[in-house]
């Protein structure tokens, strides 16, 4: 690995834990206006400086976020899809090289959709993807998205995260689930965990302990976080967790805390 890529790498995982707290602002590239995420400028500010990184797009990058404040991006690069169309798998990459490096992004995601109508498309774009971004010393974060139909066990989860990684992605994102140990076990790339829908907040904690306990190198987590009643106590518990060694109980006391402190 040459200097440019292994120095963004360690912009994303923190030295010293080697993990990370990404947080996901990318909604509206496919979902629009979605709830919690209508005013990104509103939504990021307070939230950017506890991430470790931000994961979003070039659009709310330039518009939404202070470019004087140090958090490394991840650019979404992918996109073309809306939730008005049943199958989100027909995307291709939407920014240039030239535009993620002038945005100084750290690292460049894109969604690969296995077993989708377009699973051939997305895998030759990751790994089209990998090869212009290795000529900038760029790291790519696979997204493995899961189609309507597709169940997220091990067996899914840990092919998609094996054939982006195969294909050179620099870190993985996929869901946590059962026998998520062996999905982790399969991959030689660092895995992080997404969220997905929102849920109650101790059980949004629980899944980012356990993910971290079966292997995973830190979350790129979105709505369990901008969603929350309190986002900056969420966010500050999933910090604890993943970089505190803190139990899901004393995450939930640091989120609590954020919320009370919020109500006075
Ligand atoms: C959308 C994404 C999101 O960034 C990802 O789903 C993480 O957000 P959440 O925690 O809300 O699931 O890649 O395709």
């Amino acid at each position: 690995m040459d200097y440019g890529m292994r120095n963004r790498m360690s912009r994303i995982f923190k030295p010293g834990d080697d993990r990370t707290v990404m947080l996901a602002v990318d909604h509206g590239y496919f979902q629009g206006p979605t709830t919690g995420l209508v005013r990104p400028a509103e939504t990021i500010a307070p939230l950017a400086p506890l991430a470790d990184t931000l994961m979003l797009t070039r659009g709310v990058l330039r518009n939404c976020v202070d470019p004087g404040l140090d958090v490394p991006v991840v650019l979404r690069v992918s996109g073309g899809t809306s939730v008005l169309k049943d199958d989100l798998s027909d995307e291709e990459i939407t920014v240039s090289m030239r535009d993620a490096v002038r945005l100084n992004a750290a690292g460049v995601a894109m969604s690969v959709f296995v077993g989708s109508p377009h699973e051939r498309r997305t895998i030759k774009g990751l790994a089209d993807l990998v090869d212009e971004a290795n000529e900038f010393g760029v790291p790519v974060l696979a997204v493995t998205a899961v189609g309507k139909d597709m169940v997220r066990d091990a067996r899914y989860l840990g092919l998609a995260c094996r054939i982006a990684a195969e294909m050179g992605a620099s870190i993985v994102k996929t869901y946590h689930c059962q026998g998520f140990e062996s999905v982790v076990a399969g991959c030689p790339a660092p895995v992080v965990i997404a969220g997905g829908k929102k849920l109650e907040e101790k059980a949004a904690l629980e899944l980012t302990f356990n993910a971290i306990r079966d292997g995973a190198r830190g979350v790129d987590m979105g709505r369990n976080i901008f969603q929350s009643d309190c986002p900056v106590g969420m966010l500050k518990a999933v910090r604890a967790i993943v970089h505190d060694g803190a139990s899901v109980a004393q995450g939930y006391e640091v989120y609590l805390s954020e919320k009370s402190k919020k109500a006075r």
